[in-house]
């Protein structure tokens, strides 16, 4: 058997001889491949040296809203630990900026004022993305010139019901009472609110793809809060409403929610390509009740914190799970956090570049 622990030599492992941008794609339509697509949420961040140097001299809102630098950083990880695709540098919250909402970070986001009111819900009009949040898309452009055509690009923007619950002031993952208070009290504004917020964000996708986004994942962290019943009246129509629209125009978009179990029923009537999903499932008997059937996960980012062997012996069981499985890029069940040594990284990316299915 392959010693898993001492590849570093074997050089930037090529099983097979497809681009990155061919293997990521084949992966998003169902096809097996010989080699598994790695990417990871957050692969630009806080655990890395180079993120906190640029970070020394710039707010995350200047890294985010100056294309060079955005474009750095989008392309720093991907460079550094051989990933196979490149999520662009920035965050979900921009959007609510352009309906009036000052937006901080220190450096978790806060929201000012925070939505609380009925008559605030006339603050939600329909822009045009091109107008307010173009550093993204340009962004996209100088992170493709730099990485070159081979290396698939990543858009993405938040899920309506997850800007929602920002909006109504939930922060750390704390304090869904809140959001719950304006849906049950208003909720014709809540439905006009998150209709708005669905219309920018396909639009804002659009114009991520016409940049070179190569796919686009919405991130409804915050769904797994609802009941499966209450998914469907509070997230599932606005998801339903941007995925229609970006098949249409024929963008291959995916989903991320954060404790989905409950969910799986209602995602699997849902028309995206990709689901991924966090790490409290089974990978593989979650496969089953699920349609759409390319998946991507589900390594907990906590384990990452551990020593690289735990690491490397759990992402290799993952890959075992869904060795003859068509349409799979591994991803974790989170974003990386910010304590991750970065060697466990490039441990993870190794193993699954080493791993022949
Ligand atoms: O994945 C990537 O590498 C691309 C960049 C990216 C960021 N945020 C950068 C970021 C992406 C895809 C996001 C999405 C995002 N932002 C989500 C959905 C995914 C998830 O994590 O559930 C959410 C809920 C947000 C909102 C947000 N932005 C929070 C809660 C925080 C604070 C958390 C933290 O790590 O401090 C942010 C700030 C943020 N977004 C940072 C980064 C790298 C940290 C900024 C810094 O300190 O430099």
């Amino acid at each position: 058997m392959r010693d898993y622990n001492n590849i570093q030599n074997e050089g930037l492992s090529r099983v097979d001889s497809m681009s990155k941008k061919e293997l990521f794609l084949a992966n998003l339509e169902g096809r097996w491949t010989a080699r598994t697509p790695v990417w990871m949420m957050r692969q630009a961040g806080r655990y890395m040296q180079e993120y906190r140097n640029v970070r020394q001299r710039h707010s995350f809102e200047e890294i985010c809203k100056t294309p060079e630098i955005a474009a750095d950083v989008t392309c720093t990880p991907v460079t550094l630990f051989d990933l196979d695709a490149a999520i662009i540098f920035s965050d979900i919250l921009f959007v609510v900026e352009p309906f009036g909402f000052k937006l901080t970070y220190e450096p978790g986001p806060a929201i000012d004022p925070s939505l609380s009111s009925r008559d605030q819900a006339g603050r939600f009009r329909p822009y045009d993305p091109v107008d307010h949040l173009s550093f993204v898309g340009d962004a996209i452009v100088d992170a493709k010139r730099c990485l070159g055509p081979d290396i698939p690009m990543i858009g993405f923007c938040g899920a309506p019901f997850t800007i929602f619950c920002f909006l109504c002031g939930v922060q750390a993952a704390r304090g869904f009472f809140k959001p719950y208070k304006y849906m049950m009290n208003y909720t014709e504004e809540t439905r006009e609110i998150l209709q708005v917020i669905s219309e920018v964000s396909l639009e804002y996708l659009k114009m991520q793809a016409d940049a070179g986004a190569d796919y686009v994942q919405l991130f409804d962290t915050f769904a797994g809060e609802l009941s499966a019943e209450e998914f469907e009246i509070w997230s599932k129509p606005y998801l339903d409403y941007i995925i229609n629209g970006l098949n249409e125009s024929g963008i291959p978009s995916g989903i991320f929610i954060r404790n989905s179990n409950h969910l799986i029923d209602s995602i699997s009537s849902m028309n995206m390509n990709s689901f991924c999903v966090d790490w409290k499932g089974d990978l593989r008997s979650i496969s089953n009740r699920l349609n759409p059937k390319i998946l991507q996960g589900n390594l907990n980012p906590n384990l990452m914190l551990g020593p690289k062997e735990k690491v490397i012996d759990k992402t290799l069981r993952i890959l075992e799970s869904m060795r003859d499985y068509p349409g799979y890029i591994f991803n974790l069940g989170h974003g990386v956090l910010p304590d991750t040594p970065p060697e466990n990284v490039r441990a993870v990316v190794q193993t699954v570049h080493a791993f022949e299915r």
